[in-house]
């Protein structure tokens, strides 16, 4: 298969094809990953955060944060007076970084892609930034993100916004999850290079979808 990446340590992640593969790599990957990705000048913590301050009003919980990782993009909306934080992850090394910032009030491992142990329209806001995409959380995470996200809530999440073989699925699933009226597109933002000193291929967006 064609590489994702000329960058090799994001290269290892896109190239994952199991859940085992992806939590192994994220668990080897979690001590250095805030260190890596801010020497790559990760921009998606910013955009992320500020989709989510200019659509959600603080109080607004709890926020299901779906592939979490270290939670380095929602510290600034900790920060911000946002609040009832539930993060999720593959990775229990991601989620043991996640734990020090005493961001979360509750971390559990979950796998994207299939069910997860939350009830139907429990949350007002899910929020998955970074975690769709070729290698980590598949198309099919967002039918769970709309089944546990309340009616009238919203998700906030980015997917790959350069197309090709790989980043296409995310695209046409969100196209269909419209088709089929179960939400509708509130904001996107343009296209933007997510990790300029990692790989200046890869753009990301950051959408809000309401759930109907
Ligand atoms: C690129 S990191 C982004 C982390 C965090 N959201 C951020 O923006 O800093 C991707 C995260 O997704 C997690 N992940 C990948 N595939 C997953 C899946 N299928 N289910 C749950 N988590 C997954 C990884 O363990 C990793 O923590």
């Amino acid at each position: 298969m064609a590489k994702h990446s000329s960058n090799p340590t994001l290269e290892k992640v896109y190239a994952a094809q199991s859940d085992e593969d992806r939590r192994e790599a994220y668990n080897e990957w979690a001590r250095d990953y805030d260190k890596d990705v801010t020497e790559f000048g990760i921009q998606l913590p910013y955009v992320g955060a500020c989709v989510f301050a200019k659509h959600v009003e603080v109080g607004t919980e709890p926020v299901l944060d779906a592939a979490c990782g270290t939670g380095m993009h929602s510290l600034p909306l900790k920060m911000m007076g946002y609040g009832g934080f539930q993060g999720i992850d593959i990775s229990d090394g991601m989620l043991a970084i996640a734990a020090e910032r005493e961001i979360y009030d509750s971390l559990q491992r979950m796998v994207l892609g299939k069910r997860l142990e939350f009830p139907n329209d429990h949350f007002p806001v899910t929020y998955a930034i970074g975690a769709l995409a070729p290698g980590n959380a598949p198309p099919e995470s967002l039918d769970e993100f709309i089944r546990v996200t309340c009616s009238g809530g919203l998700v906030i999440w980015s997917t790959h916004a350069h197309v090709n073989e790989r980043t296409q699925p995310f695209h046409d699933k969100r196209q269909e999850l419209s088709n089929r009226g179960l939400w509708e597109l509130v904001f996107e933002t343009k296209p933007f290079v997510s990790m300029p000193k990692g790989d200046s291929v890869i753009k990301h967006a950051v959408y809000v979808y309401r759930v109907a």
